[in-house]
């Protein structure tokens, strides 16, 4: 931590070298992005821990430097850390996420490319009008699919809903709530209808940051739980699922270098 830190991820711009990272991997989970940064960079340094928002700096194999960060969980905590990465000069975001299925053509264990959110989150309306697209990057959103191909990750792009609760917004009955809402009662049959493919909580709130504050995002998750017969996350599939969203980005981002010469 220095001078310049910020307050949230508690680093700043002299933390980041002399040739500071442009492009962040934004993980919900913190041992995501340790698992990224123990995988695939070298050099790799621990920037700071700061309430679970852990982030890591380091180089991929063709020299190119990359931030490892975390989001938390949910719009509220992504908003602050994409608003202090993109003051540091951060301007292309890949969230890397788990995700659960809506469509019984997406099996767990694959993964979602996001080109676009339906956003029900609050944080979002904070920063832009509701009726504001939440869409992803294209060329970002290009170089995931290529890189699923490439990598032949099993892979399906399309909308997500991006919703601010796990349980009542996603539709789960088995929790400590008696009472979900008639509002969202039969909203997962909806969306399925609609060609949503996945549940997720963060993406739609990114997408939105990024048309506002003039930055590129896109996002991929695994899949871990098949909504369409169970409320439940299959933890046997987690690591495959993370696994190859993970390859997946870090793929794409090592593309984008070669891309750019
Ligand atoms: N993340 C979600 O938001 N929902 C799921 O079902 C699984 C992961």
């Amino acid at each position: 931590m220095t001078s310049s830190s910020l307050y949230h991820i508690s680093f700043g711009r002299d933390d980041l070298g002399s040739q500071p990272p442009t492009i962040a991997l934004l993980s919900g989970d913190p041992e995501r992005a340790y698992l990224i940064a123990k995988t695939y960079l070298q050099d790799v340094r621990l920037l700071s821990e700061n309430r679970g928002l852990n982030s890591y700096i380091g180089n991929l194999s063709n020299g190119r430097s990359l931030l490892s960060t975390t989001s938390g969980i949910g719009a509220p905590s992504l908003s602050i850390v994409v608003n202090e990465l993109v003051q540091l000069g951060i301007r292309q975001i890949i969230r890397v996420g788990t995700c659960g299925s809506i469509q019984t053509h997406v099996p767990v264990g694959s993964i979602v490319i996001s080109h676009a959110a339906l956003c029900r989150q609050g944080a979002a309306n904070d920063i832009a009008p509701v009726e504001y697209p939440a869409c992803a990057d294209p060329f970002l959103t290009v170089a995931l699919v290529k890189a699923a191909r490439e990598l032949d990750v099993e892979h399906y792009l399309g909308i997500t809903a991006s919703v601010d609760t796990f349980y009542e917004g996603q539709e789960r009955s088995d929790s400590a709530n008696p009472h979900l809402l008639r509002s969202l009662l039969g909203i997962t049959e909806e969306y399925r209808r609609l060609n949503i493919l996945n549940y997720e909580m963060e993406c739609g709130t990114l997408f939105k940051m990024a048309g506002v504050y003039n930055f590129a995002a896109a996002c991929v998750c695994g899949v871990i739980a098949q909504r369409t017969s169970s409320e439940h996350v299959l933890l046997d599939y987690k690591d495959v699922a993370v696994n190859n969203a993970i390859a997946v980005a870090v793929r794409a981002v090592e593309g984008l270098e070669q891309n750019l010469g």
